[in-house]
Order: C-alpha cells, then sequence, then structure tokens
C-alpha cells in the first residue's frame, strides 16, 4: 500500500504529540506529584472556624521571608477582609469555605483558586509591588455574590524591614457568631 508522503508526515507529527503528552502526563504525575485532591485537605465546614490552620485567621510569618494567609470565605465577605503582606515576601494563601462555593481571585495576579466547603484550597505568590489588590469572589454564590470582595494591602519591603518586630503577627480571631449551617446540595459534593 502506498502511503502519500503528507499523510505520514501527519502521522509522525501525531504520534510525537501522543508520546511528549503520555511524557508530561508521566511527568507531572510522578516527577512534580500533582495529583488529585486527597482526604489530607478534608476540614468539615460547619466547624471551619475552630479546624487549624482557620482558627487562626490572617497573616502570619512563618519563614523570615515566607508568610501565610488565610481566609476563609462565607456568604458574602471574606474573613478576614483585608489583608496586609509585605512586597517580595513569599505568600501562600490557604482557604476554605463555612458555607457554600466561593472563589478567591486576586486583581492583576495569577492567584485563582476556588474555595470549597469541606476542602482546603492552597496558592503561594509574590507580590513585586507595593499597592492594594482587589480580592474577588468569582464563583456565583448567591444574591450577595456581587458584594463579596476583600483587599490585599502589599506594603513596601522596607517598610517591614525597618519594623523588624515580632509584631508581624496580625492574626484575628474568627467571628463570634455561630455560622448557621447551609448545604444547598447536600447530594453533591
Ligand atoms: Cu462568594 Cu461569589
Amino acid at each position: 500500500m502506498k502511503v502519500h508522503s503528507f499523510e505520514n508526515a501527519f502521522l509522525a507529527i501525531g504520534g510525537v504529540t501522543l508520546v511528549a503528552c503520555i511524557g508530561a502526563l508521566v511527568y507531572a504525575t510522578f516527577g512534580m506529584g500533582l495529583h488529585l485532591p486527597g482526604p489530607g485537605g478534608r476540614i468539615d465546614p460547619q466547624r471551619a472556624y475552630q479546624t487549624p490552620p482557620f482558627d487562626q485567621l490572617g497573616v502570619k510569618q512563618v519563614a523570615p521571608n515566607a508568610f501565610e494567609a488565610v481566609v476563609v470565605g462565607q456568604m458574602f465577605a471574606f474573613i478576614p477582609p483585608e489583608l496586609r503582606v509585605p512586597a517580595g515576601a513569599e505568600v501562600r494563601f490557604i482557604g476554605t469555605s463555612a458555607d457554600v462555593i466561593h472563589g478567591f481571585n486576586i486583581e492583576g495576579t495569577r492567584v485563582n483558586m476556588m474555595m470549597i466547603p469541606g476542602q482546603i484550597s492552597r496558592a503561594t505568590y509574590r507580590f513585586d509591588r507595593p499597592g492594594e489588590y482587589l480580592l474577588i469572589c468569582h464563583e456565583y454564590c448567591g444574591s450577595g455574590h456581587h458584594t463579596m470582595s476583600g483587599r490585599i494591602i502589599v506594603e513596601p519591603a522596607v517598610a517591614l524591614g525597618s519594623a523588624a518586630s515580632p509584631s508581624t503577627d496580625t492574626t484575628t480571631t474568627p467571628p463570634s457568631q455561630t455560622i448557621t449551617a447551609y448545604s444547598p446540595h447536600p447530594s453533591t459534593r
């Protein structure tokens, strides 16, 4: 059987692409350790505010130039609504939801994750420019969805250096009112 040379070329391209994709998949799984969420990142959403790390909300320093920002989303606010972090530092956002699915999107950055009740979401980012960044919920979560926003205040790294005090820990305690359990679709998720 005669196979046209163009057909041969396309078959070869197809074969190479297939092998490259399988290679990427194997590398992502075993080389980078990417996998589906496991039970390790799960919490009881009704007890979100009592479950570490969400019993200590806000920003805290975890290493000389690394911070953790712990946030809970609930209809229709981020708690705490304002996070202050220094420029140039590695900030690890750790979030969850106390009720329904919310979004966690920081304007002008690649921080874009879902806050899913019962799951812990994480994203790491370094802000190079000081300023104020808008944090928005970009998953429709109910009648007040469009009002759900927060702020990330990135302070110049110099200010932090001169302040160099242990008081960079600005964690806030969870809201005292009990969160009424809301389960829109108990059967799904
Ligand atoms: Cu929360 Cu939309």
